[in-house]
């Protein structure tokens, strides 16, 4: 195979090594994100008459018909020129003749391919950032829709105390919210033009930075040459908020599968979002849920592999750094879909309520409350708690539920009790009790949903 940049060389490169070597399989999907530096790139050039205005012009007018041919699939990427970066060049000067040799002036693939990508991750954080959103709106529509329901609370999968369903679907939104803040403060740190920098140690021409940064929306220009041609911090850091938005999602996956086994049956997942068995006619699965757990560890993989990829480098640009693209391509992928069916299949959960009910009645949920009521009648909580462990015991041995039980039999563990004791032993007033900033009490809950549609409307 002959060579690139072939000037240096005698003999031809192995056909292996364009094999190992080639990235344009993967990277060509850069190319909107390349063509906007090298057309920023070409229009500072012209005005800092580092090349000649006439060439300017032609390069960027070049780079603009390239960039159409690329969206209505008439490009033809070729693996003997390596890179997204390469092709594209190569096409220009085939386009525009010794014009377009002045674009690479005063740059470097190194930091041509930085800016590239850090444009690419931005805008992934924007979309990223209107799923997250589409997702929580999804969720406090159910909540919302909801209200009314109560479920067992678990811990340890446990019963534990009740709680409002709209309770438990906003503890999601809260998470979702973190994930959109994580990639908000990670979009600043990205958002840094490293173009400038070349190979790594700046370049001798008269460059003007702020104007390229200007064109492209970056918030500031990178301080430091050696450390922006070699720096991936921020795709590792992308990876990671990705990593931890799949876990989110990894877990409410469980729930889904939880909930809608018929040993739960809490809820259904409409048809659109399950799939049969090839042999059992009655079966129901939730794949969508378990696909999602299931990708989250491949997006754990993306993040160690890149934090692998890196820690060995030493500065500056090595060509190592190529294989974080499919990696940090993947984990963006893999999120934005997932977010993206997550949000659709909202709405096609129904919850059996009967179910529901019949699932309060066991795991005695009423005993915090029980010992809580002892201690409003002046028991320390510590005894209360021992006072209703037995009775519980009681219940247990003899197959009955707290709410079953006469006042004789209360009175047999302690005559503190009296009758206003049946007024704690319904999930509603369990429920509405822990009325407090954050608790499940129905009022509570209805601020909590005005308050993040507030915050969903402010982001
Ligand atoms: N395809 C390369 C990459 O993604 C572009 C940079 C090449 N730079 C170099 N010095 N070989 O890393």
């Amino acid at each position: 195979m002959s060579k690139l940049w072939g000037g240096r060389f005698e003999g031809r490169t192995d056909d292996l090594v364009e094999r190992l070597g080639e990235s344009v399989s993967f990277d060509a999907r850069l190319a909107p994100w390349d063509l906007r530096g090298s057309i920023a790139h070409a229009r500072m050039l012209g005005q800092q008459h580092i090349i000649p205005a006439r060439d300017a012009r032609a390069i960027i007018r070049g780079l603009q018909a390239i960039a159409k041919e690329i969206s209505a699939g008439r490009f033809t990427w070729d693996v003997a020129l390596e890179d997204v970066h390469t092709n594209i060049e190569a096409a220009l000067v085939r386009k525009i003749g010794d014009s377009g040799k002045r674009l690479h002036t005063a740059r470097s693939r190194n930091d041509q391919v930085a800016t590239a990508v850090r444009l690419w991750t931005r805008d992934q954080i924007d979309q990223i950032a209107d799923l997250l959103r589409a997702l929580q709106a999804a969720l406090i529509a159910f909540a919302e829709a909801h209200l009314g329901v109560i479920v067992p609370g678990f811990t340890h999968l446990q019963h534990a105390q009740p709680v409002l369903l709209a309770h438990h679907m906003l503890a999601y939104v809260e998470m979702f919210q973190r994930d959109a803040e994580r990639f908000a403060q990670l979009r600043s740190r990205v958002n840094v033009l490293p173009l400038g920098s070349a190979a790594l140690a700046g370049t001798p021409y008269p460059i003007d930075r702020e104007q390229v940064a200007l064109e492209l929306g970056f918030e500031a220009v990178s301080a430091n040459s050696m450390d922006a041609v070699a720096d991936r911090d921020y795709l590792i850091e992308f990876c990671a908020n990705a990593a931890l938005a799949m876990m989110h999602l990894s877990r409410f996956s469980e729930e889904l599968i939880l909930w809608s086994s018929p040993e739960f049956a809490f809820i259904e997942i409409g048809d659109a979002f399950t799939t049969g068995s090839s042999i059992m006619p009655q079966k129901k699965n939730p794949d969508v849920a378990e696909l999602v757990r299931g990708k989250t560890g491949r997006v754990y993989g993306d993040l160690m592999a890149l934090l692998t990829l890196l820690k060995g480098l030493p500065l500056t640009y090595n060509r190592d750094l190529q294989e974080d693209k499919e990696r940090v391509f993947d984990a963006a992928d893999t999120l934005q879909l997932c977010l993206e069916v997550f949000t659709r299949m909202i709405p096609a959960l129904s919850v059996n309520t009967d179910a529901v009910k019949r699932a309060l009645r066991q795991g005695f949920m009423e005993a915090t409350d029980l010992a809580d009521y002892l201690v409003t009648k002046g028991m320390p909580f510590r005894a209360a708690h021992e006072v209703i462990g037995k009775i519980v015991l009681y219940c247990a041995r003899n197959g009955k539920a707290l709410p079953d039980l006469s006042l004789e039999e209360f009175r047999g563990f302690s005559t503190l009790f009296d009758d206003r004791v049946f007024s704690v032993l319904s999930a509603e007033a369990i429920v509405r009790r822990r009325d407090h900033p954050g608790a499940t009490a129905p009022a509570r809950v209805r601020d909590a949903l005005r308050a993040a549609k507030r915050r969903l409307r402010t982001r």
